[in-house]
């Protein structure tokens, strides 16, 4: 029940009505008895000081932010951690008396789920895509001591914008090449591939992925960050391929985790995450 004593927490963004936050927070709360909860809320640009504003005078304890508020919401902060200042994007805002500080957990929650499987540090990895979710993935794996990263991208002079951001704050081996045969070169001897390209989202399901059954090995770990269809194309060719597979909804799991901890300072079980993640996904 909600009394006076409640905490509120909450997501902006424009839209939000899809997101699956509120209910792996929400039931996170419920399962370990805290009172508190967890509320969307729709905020559009141009609301987004308001929203600020009245976030910290009416007391809200956290929020997450989305698109298109994770590099804007910047100017209204305090303070940064390390990867939302390199990364230049927040996702998590944490509200304490004194200050209102800005997290990124999106990369970090990509490589827990990696590292369900394997380790990041010392290894080659390939990233398809370089947008908003490549950019703080690509950040945090680099982060983490991964030996090497090459970033494909549809829109070549996008993948050089973000090497030379990467370069330019860490001291990092960062290639870039174009789909098709350099990728293919690439992965012959690379340990992990993370697709943060949207194709094969629902309901382009049978679009063609950008690395098939033939370009991959069985050694290799990969990781679709689309997590709508569970099994993505690009997963049933790593399923064919005998490489191990993970699912977007381990990033979206796990960057929620690292928020309520970030927020409760609890390590909460993961498999509450899950579980109530999977409630909503599953037909
Ligand atoms: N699991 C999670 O927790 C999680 C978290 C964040 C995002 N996501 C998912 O990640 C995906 C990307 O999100 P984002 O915010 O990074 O988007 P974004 O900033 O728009 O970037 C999209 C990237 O995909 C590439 N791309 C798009 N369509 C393509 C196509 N048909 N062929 C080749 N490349 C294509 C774009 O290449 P160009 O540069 O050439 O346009 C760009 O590099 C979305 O599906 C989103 O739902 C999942």
């Amino acid at each position: 029940m909600i009394t006076g004593k409640t905490s509120i927490f909450g997501i902006m963004g424009d839209p939000v009505e899809h997101s699956l936050s509120p209910p792996m927070h929400n039931t996170t709360f419920s399962k370990l008895a805290i009172d508190s909860v967890y509320v969307p809320f729709h905020v559009k640009k141009g609301y987004l000081q308001s929203a600020m504003v009245g976030a910290r005078s009416m007391g809200i304890k956290g929020l997450n932010v989305t698109i298109p508020h994770k590099t804007a919401v910047i100017e209204y902060l305090d303070s940064l951690d390390t990867a939302a200042k390199l990364i230049g994007a927040v996702n998590t805002v944490k509200f304490d008396e004194n200050e209102v500080k800005g997290y990124n957990t999106d990369g970090l929650g990509a490589v827990k789920a990696i590292e369900e499987v394997t380790t990041v540090k010392n290894k080659k990895v390939v990233i398809l895509g370089a947008g908003g979710a490549a950019r703080a993935i690509s950040f945090q794996i680099l982060l983490e001591g991964a030996e090497s990263l090459v970033i494909a991208n549809r829109t070549f002079e996008k993948a050089i914008e973000l090497k030379e951001d990467l370069a330019g704050k860490l001291d990092v081996n960062v290639k870039t090449v174009t789909l098709g045969f350099d990728l293919e070169n690439e992965l012959k001897n690379a340990d992990i591939l993370i697709n943060t390209t949207p194709i094969g989202m629902y309901p382009n399901v049978n679009q063609k992925p950008l690395v098939t059954a033939d370009m991959m090995h069985g050694g290799l770990v990969v990781n679709d960050v689309v997590y709508n269809p569970l099994e993505t194309g690009l997963l049933k060719e790593a399923r064919k391929a005998g490489a191990q597979t993970i699912s977007g909804t381990k990033m979206l799991i796990y960057q929620g985790v690292e928020a309520f901890r970030i927020w409760t300072g609890i390590e909460p079980p993961v498999d509450i995450f899950e579980m109530a993640l999977m409630n909503e996904l599953r037909p």
